[in-house]
C-alpha cells in the first residue's frame, strides 16, 4: 500500500514537472494564441525562434509574480505601420533575459524613411516597461528598431544590464528618433553596461525620481539627455546620476532642455566621470528656449534648475563644436557645482547666460 502510494506520488510529481518545466512554456513559431495561459501557467517561460504578427504585440502584462522570461534564438516582427508597441512588460519581480546567441532583428529598415515616429510612416516602439517593479532586465541584442527601443514609464526599482542596441545601420539608411532609453514617470531605474548605437538620445529622461545612468557608451546619438521638459504631465526630473559612460560620434554629450514658457523643476543632478569623442554640435548643452523641439533663443523663466554636479569630463568635440554653452533665463539655475570640465572645441567666451555664481562653468 505505501509502495502503490509512493509510486503514485512519484508519477504525479514526474507529470507535474513534465508539465510546468517543459514545451508548454515554450512560445514558439509565429502565433500568440497561446500566450494568454503560457502566462496563467509558466514562471518559467522561454520564447524562441518567434515571430510576432503584424500590428500585434508581444504582450507579457500578465506574469505572475517572480516569472522569468528568457528569449532564445532569432525574434523579429511582421510589418505593420503603426505607433504601437512590439513587446510590452508588465509585472513585480520579473526577470527578462536575453539568452547568449539570441537576437532581436526587427528590421526596422522596413519603416525608416527620414521622419519621426509619427511622420511619414507610422512606426511602432520596441518594448515598453509599464508598471514593471522590483524587476531586472539584462542582456537583450537589439538590431535595426523602427524608432524608440526600450520606453520606463510608470515603473519602480528595475535594473536594465548589458543591453546591446545596434540601429548602427540607420545612420545611413533614414532611421530617426531611434531614442535609446525613454524615461518616463519611472523612479530608481538603473541602466548599466549597455552599448547604445542609434540617431537620437541615448537616454532621454523625461520625468521621474531615482535615475542611474551607469558604464554605458553611446555611439551615434544625441548625447545623455535630460528632457526636453514642460508640458507633460509630469514635467519634475529629480535625483539623476550619470557615471561612467563614453559618448562617441554623436551630435551632443550632455543635454539638459526645456520648453520655453513652461514649468518645471530639474534637481539634483551629478554627472561624473564621463568621456567624449567626435562630438559636433555641443559637448554639454543647458537651454530653456525650446518651442516645438526647436530653439529660439529666448529661454523663459518657470523652470528650477538646482543642484547640478559635473565632475571630470574629459575629451573631444569637433573644432566647429561650442563644448559648452547655457541658455537660461536669470533665476532659473542655482547650486551649480562644475569642475574638471576639460573639452576641446570651440569656446563661445560670454556667450552662456544665467549661469549661477561660483558655478565652476567656463563658457
Ligand atoms: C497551445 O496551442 C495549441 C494549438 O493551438 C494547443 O493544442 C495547446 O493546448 C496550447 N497549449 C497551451 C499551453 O495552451
Ligand atoms: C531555434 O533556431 C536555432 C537556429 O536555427 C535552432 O538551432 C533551434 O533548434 C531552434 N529552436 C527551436 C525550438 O526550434
Ligand atoms: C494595430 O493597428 C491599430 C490601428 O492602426 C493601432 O491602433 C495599434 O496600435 C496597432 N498595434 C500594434 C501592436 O501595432
Ligand atoms: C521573486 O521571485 C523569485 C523567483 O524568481 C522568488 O524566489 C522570490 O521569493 C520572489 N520574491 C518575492 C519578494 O516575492
Ligand atoms: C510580489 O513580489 C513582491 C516583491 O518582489 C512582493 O513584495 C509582493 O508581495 C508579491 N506580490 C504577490 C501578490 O505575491
Ligand atoms: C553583465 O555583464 C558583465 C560583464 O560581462 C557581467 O559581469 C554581469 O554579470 C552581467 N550582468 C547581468 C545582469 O547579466
Ligand atoms: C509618459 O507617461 C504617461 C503615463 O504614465 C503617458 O500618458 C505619456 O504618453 C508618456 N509620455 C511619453 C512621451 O512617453
Ligand atoms: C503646450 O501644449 C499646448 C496644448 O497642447 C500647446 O498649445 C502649446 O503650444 C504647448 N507649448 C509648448 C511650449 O510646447
Ligand atoms: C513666451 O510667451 C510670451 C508671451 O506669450 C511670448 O511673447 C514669447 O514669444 C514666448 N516665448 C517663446 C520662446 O515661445
Ligand atoms: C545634490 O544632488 C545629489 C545627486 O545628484 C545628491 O546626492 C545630493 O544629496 C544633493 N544635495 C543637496 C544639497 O540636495
Ligand atoms: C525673442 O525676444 C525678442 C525680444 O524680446 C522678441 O522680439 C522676439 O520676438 C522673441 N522671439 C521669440 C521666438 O519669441
Ligand atoms: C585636457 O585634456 C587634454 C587632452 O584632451 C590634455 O592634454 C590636458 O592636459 C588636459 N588638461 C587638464 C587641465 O586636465
Amino acid at each position: 500500500m505505501k509502495l502503490y502510494l509512493k509510486v503514485l506520488i512519484g508519477l504525479a510529481v514526474a507529470v507535474v514537472t513534465v508539465f510546468t518545466q517543459n514545451n508548454n512554456c515554450i512560445l514558439t513559431g509565429n502565433s500568440l494564441g497561446n500566450l494568454t495561459s503560457i502566462q496563467q501557467q509558466c514562471t518559467e517561460i522561454v520564447i524562441e525562434n518567434f515571430t510576432v504578427p503584424a500590428n500585434q504585440s508581444l504582450s507579457l502584462r500578465n506574469l505572475r509574480n517572480g516569472t522569468t522570461v528568457s528569449f532564445r534564438g532569432l525574434i523579429s516582427f511582421g510589418y505593420a505601420e503603426s505607433l504601437g508597441n512590439l513587446i510590452v512588460v508588465s509585472g513585480t519581480n520579473i526577470t527578462v533575459i536575453g539568452e547568449p546567441g539570441h537576437l532581436f532583428n526587427c528590421r526596422g529598415e522596413r519603416w525608416w524613411d527620414g521622419f519621426a515616429d509619427n511622420n511619414g510612416k507610422l512606426k511602432p516602439l520596441f518594448f515598453l516597461a509599464i508598471n514593471l517593479r522590483y524587476s531586472s532586465v539584462s542582456g537583450l541584442r537589439i538590431k535595426n528598431t523602427p524608432q524608440r527601443v526600450i520606453a520606463i514609464q510608470s515603473s519602480q526599482q528595475v535594473v536594465f544590464s548589458n543591453i546591446t542596441i545596434d540601429n548602427f545601420e540607420g545612420d545611413r539608411n533614414g532611421a530617426h528618433t531611434t531614442i535609446g532609453f525613454d524615461l518616463n514617470e519611472s523612479s530608481d531605474i538603473t541602466i548599466q553596461g549597455s552599448q547604445i548605437v542609434n540617431q537620437d538620445d541615448c537616454i532621454a529622461i523625461n520625468s521621474g525620481t531615482n535615475s542611474y545612468f551607469y558604464d554605458n557608451h553611446c555611439r551615434g546619438g544625441r548625447g545623455i539627455s535630460i528632457g526636453p521638459l514642460g508640458n507633460r504631465s509630469s514635467n519634475v526630473v529629480r535625483n539623476v546620476h550619470v557615471r561612467g559612460c563614453t559618448v562617441v560620434n554623436s551630435a551632443d554629450g550632455i543635454r539638459i532642455r526645456t520648453f520655453a514658457n513652461t514649468t518645471g523643476q530639474v534637481l539634483d543632478i551629478t554627472y561624473e566621470n564621463i568621456q567624449f569623442q567626435n562630438i559636433f554640435d555641443y559637448g554639454i548643452v543647458v537651454r530653456g528656449d525650446l518651442r516645438g523641439n526647436r530653439p529660439t533663443g529666448n529661454a523663459t523663466e518657470g523652470f528650477t534648475i538646482r543642484n547640478f554636479t559635473i565632475s571630470n569630463v574629459q575629451g573631444w568635440v569637433r573644432p566647429s563644436a561650442i563644448s559648452v554653452f547655457v541658455l537660461l533665463a536669470e533665476g532659473v539655475a542655482s547650486n551649480w557645482r562644475w569642475s574638471r570640465v576639460n573639452l576641446t572645441g570651440t569656446r563661445n567666451i560670454n556667450s552662456c547666460t544665467g549661469v549661477p555664481p561660483n558655478s565652476g562653468v567656463q563658457c
